[in-house]
């Protein structure tokens, strides 16, 4: 049986990872300060009310008990914010990162599944964005994760830290038990958004710019399913824990909706009437950003479930109308 120490784990990400890995049977610990997670949303394990920040704290953790690897979800991820407050993200995303890292090396932990990002690529150069395209971020928060990354390898050449970086691109949906969702406050993402349009809870959705350099003028994203972000997360675990050696992969489905699709493929699913309002640009946002995963489904054997746009939205819309 695996123990897992899940940073982060009262989170929208982690939370579905600490369902999946109990359904697997691990030994969970989770660490969270509860800063933008639920403690309700930790449906098994040990739950410790903690921050990355407390060196002592760790300490004491890694001392109690033995981990064969940690999973690294606890982040600030919002661009707009890293941009107006970078000391907020330099200082968690970074620095309270490498605090972990270095009491898993005193500890002689050895295996660390961390969080990335599409935005370490900034503007695509070419699309489907593969693992070889330059990351070039374009905002804090993207540079934060490229210093993780970096860091990792460092880290790897010189004390032998395997890990995996796990490239999302835009996760979304939810659990399709719908015991579990997306909970974040201030919420930011489209598709919850949307959704809180169709049942009521706001006024409108707004459009962020319909004069990109796309089909119909809105962004293009590509959305990924939480249940197969998780599995890659799982499949991730399996190869550090047999040995394999340090890699990052992409992960997303390789198709790309726009934000009108998403707005017509939830009216579909909903039923409801969405109030559309179009609104500015909103500042950081590349037009496109699609990934290319075959990296992922050929050394991981990673096969996403839940590929279908319409089908994201129906557990996010399951989870929205609880
Ligand atoms: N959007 C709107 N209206 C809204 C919210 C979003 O039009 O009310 C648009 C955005 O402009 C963007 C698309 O919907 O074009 C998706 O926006 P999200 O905020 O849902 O997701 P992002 O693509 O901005 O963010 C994702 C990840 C971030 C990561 C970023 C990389 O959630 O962690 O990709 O650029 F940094």
């Amino acid at each position: 049986m695996s123990k897992i120490l899940v940073v982060g784990g009262a989170g929208y990400i982690g939370s579905h990872m600490v369902k999946r890995l109990g359904q697997a049977d691990c030994e969970i610990t989770v660490l969270d300060n509860l800063s933008g997670g639920h403690r309700d949303a930790v449906l098994t394990g040990d739950f410790v009310l903690g921050d990355i920040a407390d060196t002592q704290l760790l300490q004491g953790l890694f001392k109690r008990k033995s981990f064969d690897a940690v999973m690294h979800f606890a982040s600030f991820i919002q661009v707009g914010e890293s941009i107006q407050e970078p000391g907020k993200y330099y200082r968690n995303n970074v620095s309270n990162t490498l605090n972990l890292l270095e009491v898993m090396r005193d500890s002689g932990v050895d295996k660390f599944i961390f969080s990335s990002t599409a935005a370490t690529f900034g503007e695509p150069r070419y699309s489907p964005i593969d693992e070889e395209h330059p990351q070039i971020p374009i905002n804090p928060y993207g540079r934060t994760k490229l210093m993780v990354e970096q860091a990792l390898q460092d880290y790897d050449l010189a004390y032998g830290l395997k890990s995996v970086c796990l490239r999302y691109f835009n996760a979304a949906g939810a659990d399709p038990d719908g015991q579990l969702g997306e909970r974040h406050d201030p919420e930011t993402h489209l598709i919850p958004l949307v959704l809180m349009a169709a049942s009521g809870r706001r006024p409108h959705i707004s459009v962020f710019g319909r004069d990109y350099d796309t089909p119909d003028g809105t962004c293009i994203r590509d959305y990924i399913h939480i249940t197969d972000l998780c599995e890659a997360h799982w499949l991730s675990l399996q190869s550090l824990l047999s040995g394999n050696p340090s890699q990052s992969y992409n992960l997303g489905n390789g198709n790309g909706f726009s934000v009108q699709e998403v707005i017509d493929a939830a009216r579909r699913v909903t039923g409801k009437i969405i109030k559309v309002v179009d609104a500015p640009r909103r500042h950081g946002d590349p037009a496109t950003l699609v990934a290319d995963a075959r990296l992922a489904k050929e050394k991981l054997g990673w096969a996403p479930k839940y590929a279908d746009l319409e089908t994201i939205i129906e557990h996010a819309w399951k989870f929205e109308s609880r």
